[in-house]
């Protein structure tokens, strides 16, 4: 729906949450062979994210705890996509990060380096100062005329490119943040110059343009996640965020992995984009701990 109009508009997401939340409920409950009276709480996602979207969920959760007379518990959003690496699954190997440990969390709408001291506390040490990475992935692709969202597409395309064809400025950005929109203007203006030139430009060199951007997205992110692991003395090293999915940047962290003597934690590919397991893995602990909402509880499109 999100791609004919090249990128989320609000007001539709909202109206497709409102249309999808009950036969999604209803959906879910039966492939998990549960019944509502089975359910011992019920967690939803405060923020941050689309308000719209967010009220959608969050009176969904709220009714159907009321209704059951089970603890609703809230989730910040973020603390989900990090909490996935603590997700058990039937017959796989289930390795587990140890605290404290570091993520670096990339995703659509943030860019941050964490440090986990425990599953609920977290401290932000880095973070992006404009566009987060994913946007950076999603904005170039706009501009190569490439569907939205453009990361899994950029992805795909770098696979057949060299990623050395071209480069692109680097940005300054002193201690463990992030800056992505030096990036995004360069290669806006790169293409623009080079269009010009030869009308054909993007076409012919699609593979190679995904590649050197994706390297280069890549590069900024390892290279402060390399700073932050030397800084704190962490080794445990998680990913997290639809950005995780990239293979460029799994890759490139197992390597650096190798390199530093970390030990590394990427998350399976379901569980990097947005889901719902992270935020039922997230409430959970704060299920033992009864860390509960009120009734009155309201989201927040805005959380640190
Ligand atoms: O975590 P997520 O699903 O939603 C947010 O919380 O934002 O992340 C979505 C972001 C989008 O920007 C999307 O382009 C990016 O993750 N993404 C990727 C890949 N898969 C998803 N970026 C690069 N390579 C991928 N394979
Ligand atoms: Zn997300």
């Amino acid at each position: 729906m999100h791609e004919a109009y090249g990128g989320v508009v609000p007001e539709l997401a909202s109206r497709v949450h409102q249309q999808n939340i009950i036969p999604v409920v209803d959906q879910a409950m039966k492939a998990a062979n549960v019944i509502p009276s089975d359910i011992s709480a019920v967690a939803f996602t405060r923020g941050p994210g689309l308000m719209g979207s967010l009220l959608v969920g969050s009176s969904f959760a709220k009714g159907f705890a009321l209704s059951r007379n089970i603890p609703l518990i809230d989730i910040n959003h973020l603390q989900g996509h990090v909490l996935v690496h603590f997700i058990k699954e039937k017959d796989k190997a289930n390795r587990h990060p140890k605290f404290p440990f570091l993520c670096l969390l990339v995703s659509g709408g943030h860019t941050q380096i964490i440090v986990v001291k425990s599953y609920l506390e977290m401290e932000i040490i880095g973070q992006t100062i404009d566009d987060a990475a994913g946007e950076a992935f999603d904005k170039c692709a706009k501009v190569m005329g490439l569907p939205y969202p453009g990361g899994p597409m950029i992805d795909k395309l770098a696979k057949e490119g060299n990623a050395n064809a071209f480069k692109f400025s680097k940005p300054l950005i002193n201690d463990l943040d992030f800056s992505f929109s030096g990036l995004k203007t360069s290669f806006l203006y790169f293409l623009r110059d080079r269009v010009k030139e030869n009308p054909e430009f993007i076409e012919h060199n699609k593979a190679d343009l995904c590649a050197s951007l994706q390297h280069s997205i890549v590069n900024i992110l390892i290279e402060k996640l390399a700073k932050a692991a030397k800084l704190t003395g962490i080794k445990q090293i998680a990913l997290a965020g639809g950005v995780s999915a990239n293979s460029g940047l799994r890759q490139a962290s197992k390597e650096e992995a190798e390199k530093r003597n970390w030990d590394l934690f990427v998350p399976e590919f379901k569980f990097t984009t947005d889901n719902a397991a992270m935020i039922a893995i997230t409430g959970y602990f704060k299920y033992l701990i009864k860390e509960f909402a009120s009734q009155d509880i309201a989201p927040l499109a805005r959380m640190i």
